[in-house]
């Protein structure tokens, strides 16, 4: 025969008298503290057992075994209970219809534990059946919190308490639910294997703000004063909702700078930061900060935070922009032009804020100020002007720096207009000056005679004389020669000069007349015929060593009948002078060319007579006057006056 065990719940029902020894009972049970549980139980016994005196049974605590003497939670044929139990317990089954369902009041947490029931039929047949309840006794609610709370995501919160004490039925209240987005609640009343359980459950959506929250369930038991209470702390997971970087900033070069970026996520983020497209630095924080030392233009750009912790991907970017003074400007070489042509002339530099670049020819300023970080100087059809030394300046806030170059243009001679024939006694003297890069060389060619004098010879004392770009040349024809028409001297001299750029000839011009007279009335003879002077003009040239190097001066410079000139050049140690100089005596005309390198008395005097610092530019001229010209040709020096002029600068 079999025994139907029932191990579905509730209803025992005994089918066969063949039944073995066996219980059912909740394997857990549980009860809150100071409240009551009615542990159900059912037993069942051989039904060939007759019980003799009724059926007992103890509840124990513990042990099943009464031989290791556990507790007595109850015993129906006693009331001797263990201590603790006193006055708490009671068997609400009816042992005689194997029910062994026991009352336990006022729990406390010493109670917590496996209760077993034996049965005593009478005489020998007495059982301890091994299964047991397990009673749980509970301070708390138990709140079932899914493993992952997520921003957005409704969330389902349930607040369980048992409900196992017949005359106490608990009331479940969500509390701080004030600020929680359309809470919504539902009881809930569950029955399983006997025992039973209240819920409440919460639906909300949480949002990252409630990340950190707390929540609280509370458990009450109308018209008692106990009340239990769970708190929770919600852990919202959120994708970043916010990467915090500094604003865009500068910095000077050099110096260093820390970049801090704060990520607003759950769970912290894998945060970092990169330059452009390269990750420079990571960790898994809430917060990064990224040092820069000694900075340089390269380290300016975009910097961007990224915050990613599997919830979701944020990022900011800043722009970090490094100032820094103008870096010394590239421009082209020194460079030799040929006039005419055009050149632009490229400067360029960096820095920021972006300089401004300015061009300077000689300390002047050419062409336009531009800001950036190219300029380019066009000069169109270069002119002998355009030669100097350039700068390029360039300046922010910062700082200023600045290169320079040459340019030297080269270009064909060009006759300076001082260049001309003058009538002096007993001849014509004519100079010729020109200037031209390189050097021009000038000759002189007389077409009457089919010379080119190019040298002095025989016949012509030819003087030339060279200083920068500017050449100078004098001949002196000694001929009296045919007569013009008008009785003067038949001049008709070509100068000629050439350099590789070009040749050109022209006609000097014959001059007798006077340009001006500033003059010292020094004497008058009237109605003489002849009076020659001597019409020095003089200039002396004291140089300092700083210009003794540097662009010579053209010196010469020819008024009218220049009888006498002498172009002085002094060194620091040594005198050196080149003098044109040429004499009238009596109606003897002589010119001499000479160039003498020695001292000379005559003309040294002239300087310390003017007593004029050797380190400046001084000048003097000395100037007598009083022939009229023969040639009758325009003037005003038909006065017949003597000057002099001194002029000192
Ligand atoms: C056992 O007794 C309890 C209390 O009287 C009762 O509620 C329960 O229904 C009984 N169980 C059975 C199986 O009769
Ligand atoms: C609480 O007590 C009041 C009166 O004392 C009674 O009306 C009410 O039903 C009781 N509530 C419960 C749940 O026992
Ligand atoms: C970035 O912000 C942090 C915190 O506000 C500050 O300490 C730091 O100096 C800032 N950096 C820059 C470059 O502004
Ligand atoms: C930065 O993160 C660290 C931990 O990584 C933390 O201790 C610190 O408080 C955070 N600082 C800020 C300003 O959030
Ligand atoms: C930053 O985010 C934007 C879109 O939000 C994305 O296009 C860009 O690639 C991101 N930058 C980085 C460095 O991740
Ligand atoms: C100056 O340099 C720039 C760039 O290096 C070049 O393009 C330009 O032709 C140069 N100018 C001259 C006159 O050489
Ligand atoms: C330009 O010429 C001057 C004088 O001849 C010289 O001192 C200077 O070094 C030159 N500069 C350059 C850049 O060639
Ligand atoms: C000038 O002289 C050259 C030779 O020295 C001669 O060939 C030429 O024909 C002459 N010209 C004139 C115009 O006399
Ligand atoms: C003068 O010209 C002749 C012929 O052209 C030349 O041979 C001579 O070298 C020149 N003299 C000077 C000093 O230039």
């Amino acid at each position: 025969m079999w025994c139907l065990e029932l191990l579905l719940p509730l209803l025992l029902i005994i089918h066969d008298a063949s039944c073995q020894w066996s219980i059912w009972l909740p394997r857990d049970i549980s009860a809150m503290t100071n409240s009551c549980v009615v542990i159900p139980c059912s037993f069942m016994y051989p039904s060939g057992i007759r019980p003799i005196r009724g059926v007992h049974g103890i509840w124990y605590f513990g042990q099943p075994y009464p031989q290791l003497f556990p507790p007595v939670v109850f015993k129906s044929l006693t009331e001797v209970v263990h201590e603790s139990y006193k006055g708490r317990t009671k068997l609400l089954g009816d042992l005689n219809q194997r029910n062994c369902t026991l009352l336990i009041g006022n729990i406390g947490a010493e109670h917590s534990g496996r209760y077993y029931f034996r049965a005593d039929i009478g005489g020998a047949n007495k059982y301890s059946y091994p299964d047991f309840a397990e009673l749980k006794v509970l301070d708390q609610p138990s709140i079932d919190v899914p493993e992952e709370i997520v921003s957005d995501e409704s969330l389902e919160l349930t607040c369980y308490v048992p409900d196992n004490c017949p005359d106490m039925t608990p009331e479940i209240q969500w509390m701080y639910t004030d600020y929680l987005p359309d809470p919504a609640f539902s009881t809930e009343y569950l029955e399983e294997s006997n025992t039973a359980v209240l819920s409440n459950t919460l639906v909300f959506t949480p949002r990252p703000m409630h990340n950190g929250q707390l929540l609280g369930c509370r458990v009450y038991y109308p018209n008692t004063t106990l009340v239990y209470e769970r708190l929770i702390s919600l852990d919202v997971k959120y994708s970043p909702r916010s990467v915090w970087v500094n604003v865009s900033s500068e910095v000077m070069e050099s110096s260093s700078v820390t970049l801090h970026c704060e990520v607003d996520s759950n769970p912290p983020p894998r945060i970092s930061w990169m330059f452009e497209d390269n990750e420079l630095l990571w960790d898994t924080a809430s917060n990064l900060s990224l040092s820069l030392d000694d900075v340089t233009p390269v380290n300016e750009g975009v910097y961007t935070c990224v915050g990613d912790n599997g919830y979701g991907v944020m990022n900011t970017s800043m722009y970090l922009a490094v100032k820094y003074p103008p870096r010394e400007p590239v421009v082209n070489e020194s460079l030799t032009v040929v006039e005419g042509a055009s050149l632009a002339l490229h400067c360029s530099t960096q820095g920021s804020p972006a300089p401004t670049l300015t061009w300077l020819k000689d300390g002047e300023l050419v062409g336009t100020i531009t800001a950036g970080e190219l300029s380019v100087l066009e000069i169109v059809e270069v002119t002998p002007q355009e030669d100097g030394h350039y700068r390029c300046l360039a300046e922010n806030e910062h700082g200023r720096a600045s290169t320079s170059l040459n340019i030297t243009v080269e270009y064909a001679p060009v006759l300076l207009e001082e260049s001309k024939c003058t009538v002096v006694r007993e001849g014509v003297q004519c100079v010729c000056i020109a200037t031209g890069n390189p050097e021009p060389t000038i000759e002189f060619y007389l077409p009457d005679l089919n010379v080119t004098v190019n040298e002095t010879d025989g016949r012509y004392n030819f003087y030339t004389h060279t200083d920068g770009h500017t050449s100078t040349a004098m001949i002196k024809l000694r001929e009296k020669g045919e007569r013009a028409d008008n009785g003067g001297p038949a001049v008709n001299v070509h100068c000629s000069m050439h350099n590789i750029y070009g040749r050109e000839s022209v006609l000097l011009e014959l001059q007798q007349e006077k340009k001006y007279m500033m003059a010292v009335i020094v004497g008058t003879i009237g109605g003489v015929a002849v009076i020659a002077f001597i019409i020095a003009a003089v200039r002396y040239v004291g140089q300092n060593n700083k210009k003794e190097n540097g662009n010579p001066r053209q010196d010469v410079v020819l008024e009218n009948p220049a009888l006498y000139y002498s172009a002085v050049k002094k060194d620091k140690q040594n005198l050196r002078k080149k003098v044109l100089k040429t004499e009238l005596l009596g109606s003897k005309f002589n010119s001499i060319l000479e160039e003498t390198t020695g001292e000379d008395g005559d003309y040294q005097s002239v300087g310390s007579m003017a007593g004029l610092e050797r380190q400046e530019l001084n000048y003097a001229a000395l100037e007598f006057m009083g022939r009229r010209p023969r040639e009758g040709a325009t003037g005003r020096g038909d006065d017949g006056s003597n000057y002099t002029e001194i002029k000192a600068k």
